[in-house]
């Protein structure tokens, strides 16, 4: 097809590994069933809704509940269908020709895949080997050095995805105070580590903070992600958004999701409690290095080929993210904390492929 733009030709089609496997620890879900209230306002807001309209454009109820939870101002928050759409937007508004992404390596494969759609001079700035003495640091001298030679914007994931480690925050405010660009913050893994810049985007207009409710809140299959950005950024992303890309039942659901936040606590720390018992099981089998990790996945490194491994736990029904391909990460694999039977199967299957 000879019309197809050179950007989009480049890309292959994103096609996660197709699930059905009977122990799901690839895409760093929640495992937990939603709370029975939060379910229960999902079939009223289904009943009540009416579908035959569009709905509210703007979001503007969530926009609020969002802005409340994050403790900023409504008209510093953005929604879209799902953080990857958000990334989309922001590259169509900030990317392009003429403007460079950075973004460290490895991290979330979709800061890759929409910067190159978009036009943007892509650049990716390796981080600190595994075997350096603070594996997957960011080189945050180099990302100020390329990101104040042009107009730039900075994607970071905090803590980092695929290998869980924490950057400093001090350090990534330093993109703001030393150069023009736009640094955007993907907490998805927020409610697991804890830590937010989400306070200083009223002092600094050119940080956007990025969340999802896929992960703590176990609404992947809802797509509802959001930006807390200044209003100047979030009147530019409302520009190029497409109109009604938060369906009406995702806002109704969302909002009565983080209108019961509390509720979604005692999961988080029942999966941090089950991350550590899991980070202990992989730290005592033999030849296998699990990485320090302020997330609910854990990046492992195996002494067998990572492939082998692992084909062999999806052979035995277990899914989990092989990552060996890029070169900082050869020996690795990623699991997502599961319920506590599932992190047993998963161990022991591990332990039965290593033998
Ligand atoms: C760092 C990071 N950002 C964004 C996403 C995607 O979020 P969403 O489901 O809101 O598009 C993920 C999902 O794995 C992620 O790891």
């Amino acid at each position: 097809m000879n019309f197809l733009r050179k950007e989009a030709a480049a890309l292959p089609p994103y096609q996660p590994f197709p699930s059905g496997a009977r122990i799901k620890l690839d895409m760093n879900e929640n495992p937990f069933p939603l709370p029975e209230p939060v379910r229960q306002a999902a079939i009223e807001v289904a009943a009540q809704l009416d579908f035959a309209r569009y709905g509210d454009s703007s979001a503007t109820v969530l926009r609020a509940t969002l802005a409340a939870y994050a403790g900023v101002q409504p008209e510093m928050v953005f929604c879209g269908n799902g953080s990857d759409e958000i990334i989309h937007v922001l590259l169509t508004a900030f990317g392009g020709n003429g403007r460079r992404v950075i973004i460290p390596r490895p991290t979330f494969v979709t800061f890759r895949r929409e910067a190159i759609l978009s036009g943007a001079e892509l650049v990716e700035v390796p981080l600190a080997p595994a075997e350096s003495s603070n594996p997957f640091a960011l080189d945050i001298d180099r990302i100020i050095h390329l990101a104040a030679e042009k107009p730039s914007i900075v994607f970071v994931v905090n803590p980092n995805n695929p290998t869980g480690n924490l950057i400093p925050p001090e350090d990534l405010l330093r993109v703001l105070t030393e150069t023009e660009s736009l640094l955007v913050v993907d907490e998805a893994y927020y409610e697991y580590a804890g830590i937010t810049l989400a306070q200083e985007v009223a002092r600094y207009p050119r940080l956007a903070v990025m969340r999802t409710l896929s992960k703590a809140f176990g609404l992947a299959g809802l797509r509802l992600g959001y930006l807390i950005a200044s209003p100047e950024v979030v009147a530019a992303l409302d520009r190029v958004r497409l109109p009604f890309n938060v369906n009406m039942f995702t806002q109704g659901v969302a909002r009565a999701a983080v209108e019961n936040a509390h509720l979604f606590q005692p999961q988080v720390a029942a999966l941090l409690a089950e991350r550590d018992k899991l980070w202990q099981g992989l730290a005592s089998l033999p030849g296998l290095r699990p990485f320090p990790t302020h997330t609910n996945f854990i990046l492992f490194s195996v002494p067998k080929p990572p492939a082998d491994v692992w084909h062999r736990l999806f052979a035995a029904g277990i899914l989990i993210l092989d990552v060996s391909r890029d070169p900082l990460l050869k020996n690795c694999l990623r699991v997502s904390t599961g319920t506590a039977e599932e992190n047993a199967v998963f161990l022991q299957r591990l332990k039965e492929c290593l033998a």
